[in-house]
């Protein structure tokens, strides 16, 4: 992070779903070092326990957890009320949770489409309309979505219409929200990665699939790196992006491009 960027979230309480690991603690640790006060949120109570233990030792104090499934209001909503209470008022936003699931179209189950909607959707929606209360009451704040580049674009070679449908409404969502609260001075943004190197394209490494398709559509030949995507995030939530909502940020290497 250059000296510019350090401070840039000075003053602001940051909330990141899914942030035990990955992309989600990536960004966690750069709105640390951007100043920020940081609380992290998972539905993995002990990953996200060692999480707050390392971002603490890293030396930017006490990071707040909130255990919680995105996929259930009713949790997030007991989340909301203990963070009040003790991290303070959420005025910066990131929907970073989501799961990935392949399955051809015609045999997907109804119960796995069910289940990809409600997390990797619903729970956006969720998590944006219980925080952003405060925000937009305050008439301040910033909301942050990680969607994919598979909201704008079909990947290959594997079969995730429900994760493609799913992170496309992603994309709408931040676009509709950002148009109805721009007015009350809450910016709605999304950066849409491509393939970042986390858990979740584990099982790939070193796959014909990620060498011939992911690496190999990626104009600048490598997969990304999660600060990457954090580094997306921090300027997006930040006020040099104060002229900013309803953007997606593709952060892919330049994948879409071909
Ligand atoms: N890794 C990639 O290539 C890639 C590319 C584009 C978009 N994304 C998106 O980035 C986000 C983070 O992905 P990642 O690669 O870091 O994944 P990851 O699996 O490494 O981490 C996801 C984290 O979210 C948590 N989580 C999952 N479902 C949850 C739920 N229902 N409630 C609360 N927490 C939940 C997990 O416990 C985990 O800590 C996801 O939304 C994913 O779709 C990832």
């Amino acid at each position: 992070m250059t000296s510019d960027e350090a401070g840039r979230l000075r003053g602001r309480r940051v909330l990141v779903t899914g942030a035990a690991r990955g992309i989600g603690y990536a960004i966690a640790e750069a709105a640390l070092e951007a100043g920020a006060a940081v609380a992290i949120l998972d539905r993995d109570e002990s990953a996200l326990a060692e999480a707050a233990g390392a971002l603490g030792e890293k030396g930017h104090g006490a990071v707040a957890t909130a255990v919680a499934d995105v996929s259930s209001y009713e949790a997030l909503a007991a989340a909301k009320e203990e963070l009040e209470g003790g991290f303070g008022i959420v005025d910066t936003l990131v929907n970073n949770a989501g799961i990935a699931y392949n399955a051809p179209g015609e045999e997907m189950s109804v119960a796995e489409w069910d289940r990809m909607i409600q997390i990797n959707l619903s729970g956006v929606f969720y998590c944006t309309q219980l925080f952003a209360a405060p925000m937009l009451a305050a008439g301040r704040g910033a909301v942050v979505s990680i969607a994919s580049m598979s909201g704008l674009i079909v990947n290959r070679p594997q079969p995730q219409a429900a994760y493609n449908v799913a992170k496309a409404g992603v994309i709408m969502l931040t676009k509709s929200l950002a148009a109805e609260w721009a007015p009350r001075g809450v910016r709605v943004n999304a950066v849409a990665p491509g393939y970042i190197n986390t858990s979740l394209i584990q099982r790939f490494v070193g796959s014909d699939t990620m060498r011939d398709y992911w690496v190999g559509g990626t104009p600048l030949g490598r997969i990304g790196e999660p600060a990457e995507v954090a580094a997306a995030v921090v300027f997006l939530a930040s006020d040099a992006a104060s002229f900013v909502t309803g953007e997606t940020l593709v952060a892919d290497g330049g994948y879409s491009l071909w």
